[in-house]
């Protein structure tokens, strides 16, 4: 990123203030980002936390920034972009960040020839540990798509996908799927009570095996299932579980979740993208 890019963030919430703290602690000057939002009271706050340029106008960011990162939620996202489409320099690149909104739909609220890249973070990134979506829309150009990738990049990893339609796809794995692995650990916790631990014995062996496992899965060169047939012994207790599990197909269920996720993600980006 060169040193006199100036990134400007539209909404201080917690997704804006994961990234800024994650630029900062990558070493962004404070003084080449600026932020706005409507509420007073949380600008001061970022104000403090970070020593920046905030403003409650959204079109006097825009007219000073290079990189506008679009972080309010997607139901006023429309109106946003009305609001900035004439105050916006030539070749700014705009990130949006907001869930199911389709890079056509912001391009049109801005005017028509933006350089939209559109992601989807998930909230791991507000620990440094996301993973983030991202496409790049027709007016984006290489230099840009560094730049976004740097953007995410300061969360967690990132990881660019040439259809657009595939970020439902994200969302309906990385996106939702922080919550997939919570209901795992709510599940084994209450299986572990059923079976005689204690409440909070039971969720901190679910926490930590859920953590061990990922880093085991992180760390192998091998497969993931050539992973898990290692730790699962012939006529052992693990593989009398994964029977269980199989029995009752636990793969189609999987897919079926993920599927109908998939298919929300569609419906709501048509659905935000009538909200002009
Ligand atoms: N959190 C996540 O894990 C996650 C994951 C993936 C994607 N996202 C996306 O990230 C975006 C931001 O999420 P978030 O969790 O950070 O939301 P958030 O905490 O609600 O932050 C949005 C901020 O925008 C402010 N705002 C409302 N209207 C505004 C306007 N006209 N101009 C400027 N600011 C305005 C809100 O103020 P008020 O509260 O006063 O309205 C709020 O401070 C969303 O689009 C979401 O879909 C979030």
């Amino acid at each position: 990123m060169k040193n006199s890019t100036t990134i400007g963030f539209i909404g201080a919430g917690n997704m804006a203030y994961a990234i800024i703290s994650g630029l900062i602690n990558n070493g962004m000057p404070a003084k080449q980002i600026k932020l706005s939002d409507t509420n007073e009271a949380l600008l001061f706050l970022r104000k403090e936390a970070f020593n920046l340029e905030v403003f409650t106008d959204n079109i006097e960011l825009a007219k000073r920034c290079d990189v506008i990162v679009l972080a309010v939620k997607p139901q006023i996202l429309s109106t946003v972009c009305h609001q900035i489409a004439d105050a916006i320099k030539p070749n700014t690149l705009v990130v949006s960040i907001a869930a199911g909104v389709r890079v056509g739909d912001i391009n049109h609220w801005l005017g028509g020839n933006a350089s939209i890249v559109r992601t989807m973070p998930n909230t791991p990134a507000l620990l440094n540990q996301g993973v983030t979506g991202l496409f790049a829309g027709e007016f984006v150009n290489e230099l840009q798509k560094e730049l976004a990738s740097d953007i995410l990049n300061s969360v967690g990893q990132s990881l660019w996908v040439e259809e657009e339609k595939m970020l439902d796809a994200v969302t309906a794995l990385s996106g939702s799927g922080p919550a997939y692995f919570f209901l795992m650990i709510e599940s084994m916790s209450k299986a572990g009570v059923a079976l005689g631990l204690d409440e909070k014995t039971a969720q901190s062996l679910s926490i930590q095996t859920a953590l061990g496992a990922s880093m085991m899965a992180n760390a192998t060169t091998d497969s993931i299932a050539a992973l898990r047939k290692q730790v699962t012994s012939p006529n052992g207790t693990t593989q009398a579980a994964i029977a269980s599990f199989q029995q009752q197909n636990f793969e189609s269920i999987v897919a079926q979740a993920m599927r109908a996720a998939f298919d929300r993600a569609d419906e709501l980006g048509t659905e935000l993208g009538h909200n002009d």
